[in-house]
């Protein structure tokens, strides 16, 4: 049996604890062991939650963590304190991944346990682990997402007539938003997804300060139906551009012709470009509580599969990139057109 610990029991946590719960058969079948949630941490009064972390990263029983608390503190110190005792940690938390991932995976590297965030972009769908593994041997050239589940529910809605703050609101209750939405809808959410994305093919750490970013929040049902007419929808993208040095975050017009036109409501779609196997298009669930839970999951199953061993997450030793300033807009629209 591998003991884990779940720090943080809001959306995902929460769906952790769930999904081990229920697919205890099939964790079996892949990971050739049990997994039993020993300890759930929590700031709340919680019947049976610890407070204090050096209960469990001093419990030589707990194998891996796994952090879905968000945000910057305590989430980096706890995870700090993990990786040093050996402990590997699982998490969604893409703006600690963001603001620290390289950090957190050389201290990993050094006390022989792992850091991995499958959950930090696209919810659901295993991207970086494709990314990783499949795709380690190609030359990405190009990353074009749509990863804000709550974003893309927003103006899928828009799109049929729901105005923004209702669309938000329902999103929301959905559980697939930021505790402050306005990480969603002003495509900061986005900008750490990308930059992930963008560091762990490129080699070079791009971080979420350095991106131009534009949000939602100016586009109008007129800019819905000028779209429309033309034969395009309007999509919150994260694009990285290898050959431009460039990494973005703005709406674009999306052709009917791209695989990304179709993706909608909370679905995350993210097309790649490698230099021999050509165009990839990811799809799935890129919010909510159980897909997300599902990708922690599958983290927990590898690092409970190399227990004492690094995993090499891409992410240790990367060197800060520069970026270009981001292409004009020479499309003649309000927006850029995804080519
Ligand atoms: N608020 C995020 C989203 C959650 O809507 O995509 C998943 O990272």
């Amino acid at each position: 049996m591998i003991n884990i610990a779940v720090l943080g029991l809001g959306t995902v946590g929460g769906g952790v604890a769930e999904v081990v719960e229920k697919n205890q058969a099939e964790i079996k079948k892949a990971l050739g062991d049990n997994l039993h949630v020993k300890y759930i941490l929590d700031i709340r009064e919680i019947p049976g939650a610890v407070k204090d972390i050096n209960v469990i990263v001093n419990d030589p029983d707990i194998k891996v963590i796994c952090e879905t608390m968000g945000g910057k503190e305590p989430a980096y110190t706890y995870t700090h304190l993990a990786l040093e005792h050996g402990i590997s940690v699982c998490t969604s938390n893409k703006e600690l991944v963001d603001a620290h991932g390289v950090e957190l995976s050389a201290i990993a590297r050094e006390h022989n346990c792992s850091y991995l965030f499958e959950a930090s972009v696209g919810g659901g769908i295993p991207v970086l682990r494709a990314l990783r593994e499949s795709c380690g041997h190609e030359k990405i050239s190009y990353i074009a997402g749509i990863l804000n589940g709550t974003c893309n529910y927003i103006l899928t809605n828009m799109k049929n007539g729901t105005d923004f703050s209702e669309a938000l609101k329902e999103a929301q209750g959905k559980g697939f938003a930021e505790r402050n939405p306005a990480a969603d809808v002003e495509g900061h959410d986005t900008a750490r997804k990308i930059a992930i994305l963008a560091s762990l093919v490129s080699g070079k750490k791009f971080s979420y300060e350095q991106i131009e970013c534009e949000g939602i929040t100016k586009i109008t049902q007129e800019d819905f139906i000028e779209a429309d007419k033309n034969g395009m929808s309007i999509k919150l993208l994260g694009v990285y551009d290898a050959e431009n040095n460039n990494v973005n975050v703005a709406p674009y017009l999306v052709p009917k012709t791209n695989p990304l036109y179709g993706v909608n409501d909370v679905f995350n779609g993210i097309l790649v470009k490698g230099n021999q196997v050509d165009n990839l298009m990811f799809y799935g669930r890129g919010a909510g509580k159980l897909p997300t839970a599902s990708a922690v999951v599958s983290d927990v199953i590898e690092c409970a599969k190399n227990i004492g061993k690094n995993i090499n997450n891409n992410f240790a030793d990367l060197p800060e990139a520069a970026i270009n300033k981001m292409p004009e807009n020479n499309s003649g629209y309000k927006f850029r057109v995804l080519s």
